[in-house]
């Protein structure tokens, strides 16, 4: 999953006289994206963008998705973080399209967290409300045959493989908490596109560093068949170590692998580098982004550290 302009991130309902986040029966706007509006149908999402999860799936879908998981979970030793590894299973059955609320049962002990279901992309405010509440957005609809291995937009397939393992795991879970409140908070401060960068280049897109080298974190990758094994091991993507100013002022592509990934020491680095008031940051990125530029993709300065595969 690549193409997702911003994760989660829409300029909101097309009725700008509307409250932001407050769903209207539309597709939301998103940034960067083709002519042709999300797909799903917003006509059955509540005022908060979520729904109820479609009631039945084909037998067509479940094989969409009893293949894709097959084909990502051989792959993952050697290549995704052992937290990621050590939670895959608590999906369930990998050979049908799961129930949220049936993953939600072993989530919410775990970490608090619930799963629920929305027709797709979400306007920002409203993705960043349920992430402040613990509540993780789950796109309802997977992708067609067609679309086997390159969907557009994220599909169950992509939110539940990629990025809900890791809600099993305490520090990663509250991280994902704190990136919906101070995205609440960048709201208020014009300051959405520079959060972005942060969710693209870790939640998405993001490299930690282990004794065993170096492992993916990011849903993009880990629900990704070729993107996955290029990040970790090919030489041609640059690696930088994470900095969130660094972060902040660099462009990333929304429809070819990333030419550049960020990593981590682990998600205490994570959390914590994320946890003071991001208001003075914005200011500094701001400032620099004046006088110096933003950074295009794959670029790296001189003096910084390179990760090698
Ligand atoms: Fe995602």
């Amino acid at each position: 999953m690549r193409a997702q302009a911003t994760p989660g991130a829409a300029a909101g309902p097309a009725d700008a006289a509307a409250p932001r986040g407050v769903n209207q029966g539309v597709p939301p706007v998103t940034y960067g994206q083709g002519e042709r509006p999300p797909r799903g149908d917003y006509g059955r999402a509540r005022s908060d963008y979520t729904c109820e999860q479609v009631g039945a799936y084909s037998a067509t879908e479940h094989d969409i998705y009893r293949r894709l998981f097959a084909r990502q979970l051989q792959q993952l030793p050697g290549l995704a973080c052992d937290e990621f590894i050590a939670a895959v299973h608590q999906l369930g059955a990998p050979d049908r399209i799961p129930r949220l609320d049936a993953i939600t049962e072993r989530l919410r002990p775990a970490t608090g967290w619930e799963l629920v279901a929305v027709p797709g992309l979400i306007p920002e405010e409203a993705f960043f409300a349920l992430l402040a509440a613990r509540r993780f957005p789950v796109t309802d609809w997977i992708r067609t045959p067609q679309e086997f291995d390159y969907v557009v937009e994220p599909d169950i397939f992509h939110d539940l493989f990629g990025h809900v393992p890791l809600l099993f795991n305490p520090v990663f879970a509250d991280y994902m908490q704190a990136y919906g409140r101070g995205g609440l908070k960048a709201s208020r401060l014009d300051a959405c596109e520079l959060l972005a960068r942060l969710y693209w280049t870790t939640v998405e897109f993001g490299l930690i560093a282990t004794p065993a080298g170096l492992r993916a974190y990011g849903a993009g990758l880990l629900s990704s068949a070729a993107e996955l094994p290029y990040s970790v091991r090919s030489d041609q993507p640059r690696r930088l170590a994470f900095d969130l100013a660094r972060m902040m002022r660099s462009r990333y592509r929304i429809d070819s692998f990333q030419a550049g990934y960020f990593v981590i020491d682990s998600f205490d680095q994570l959390f914590a580098a994320t946890a003071p008031d991001f208001a003075p940051l914005y200011d500094q990125v701001r400032a620099t982004i004046a006088r110096s530029g933003e950074i295009e993709p794959g670029v790296v300065l001189p003096g910084e550290r390179e990760f090698r595969a």
